[in-house]
């Protein structure tokens, strides 16, 4: 009886067996999904607009897009935690940094431009709650390419071609020892410069080797890209071209121009 008991459960399990490969469902029901994929599509745990700076001056500003839409080239957890956790941090400790002083009634940019370097605090926070804000801004998804208009022609003008360009840009990411930024700047005289920064400096602050309006900001701190890519900064800086929004750049390129007309 046992035995008979054992033959048929084993019939059934088979002709079980061989329906479903006969559908193709076996191979769907015993799929292992690859880690590393699984990682780069989960689904983010949060959302950007729930991301609030404690009360103060200065607030975010939103991110355009989501946290994963910047996949492949930056994944959406290093997205998440770079703007909940990083650039949310700098908006708080600046405002806590002006509290109860003069710079609570001024823009970021005139506390930058006006700043005295020995206020760590405020040299700190300002830059990276500025720089942040400039980052999120010039990278979309589906962007990258050439850009087009003046600024290409600009672009040309200066370095020689766009290739040069972005070899020097670059450069200007990969040599910038520790944490810092690449610039593409347009200085007093509505020039472009290339060049970087340490820590959260930035070329609208006096003498840091780099002067002008900035128009694109590169992060290469590690919390940049370290989750995707760990210690290939080169990789990273690649694939950020991939996401540059030139239309941004542009407006931003123009802006500038406008201004130093005036
Ligand atoms: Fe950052």
């Amino acid at each position: 009886m046992k035995n008979s008991k054992i033959l048929i459960a084993g019939f059934l399990f088979s002709t079980l067996l061989f329906s479903c490969k006969d559908k193709n469902k076996l191979e769907e029901v015993v799929e292992i999904p690859d880690p590393v994929e699984q990682t780069k599509t989960a689904t983010p745990v949060g959302n950007p607009a729930d991301v609030k700076a404690d009360p103060g001056t200065f607030q975010m500003k939103g991110l355009p897009y989501a946290y994963d839409a910047l996949a492949p080239y930056i994944d959406a957890k290093t997205v998440e935690i770079h703007y909940s956790k990083h650039h949310v941090g700098y908006a708080n400790n600046l405002n806590k940094a002006i509290a109860g002083t003069a710079l609570e009634k001024q823009t970021i940019e005139d506390i930058l431009t006006k700043l005295d370097m020995e206020n760590k605090a405020v040299r700190n926070n300002a830059g990276g709650y500025y720089n942040h804000n400039l980052y999120w801004e010039i990278m979309a998804p589906k962007a990258g390419g050439e850009p087009k208009g003046a600024i290409a022609d600009a672009i040309t003008k200066t370095f020689g071609s766009f290739e040069n360009f972005k070899t020097q840009f670059s450069d200007a990411g990969a040599k910038q020892f520790g944490s810092g930024w690449a610039w593409l700047v347009v200085d007093k005289a509505g020039n472009l410069v290339v060049g970087s920064t340490p820590n959260q400096d930035n070329p609208l602050m006096p003498n840091v080797g780099i002067s002008g309006t900035p128009i694109l900001g590169m992060d290469v701190w590690e919390h940049a890209y370290y989750l995707n890519y760990q210690n290939k900064r080169a990789d990273y800086i690649t694939a950020f071209f991939n996401l540059i929004n030139w239309d941004a750049v542009s407006k931003k390129y123009d802006d500038a121009q406008a201004k130093i007309k005036k």
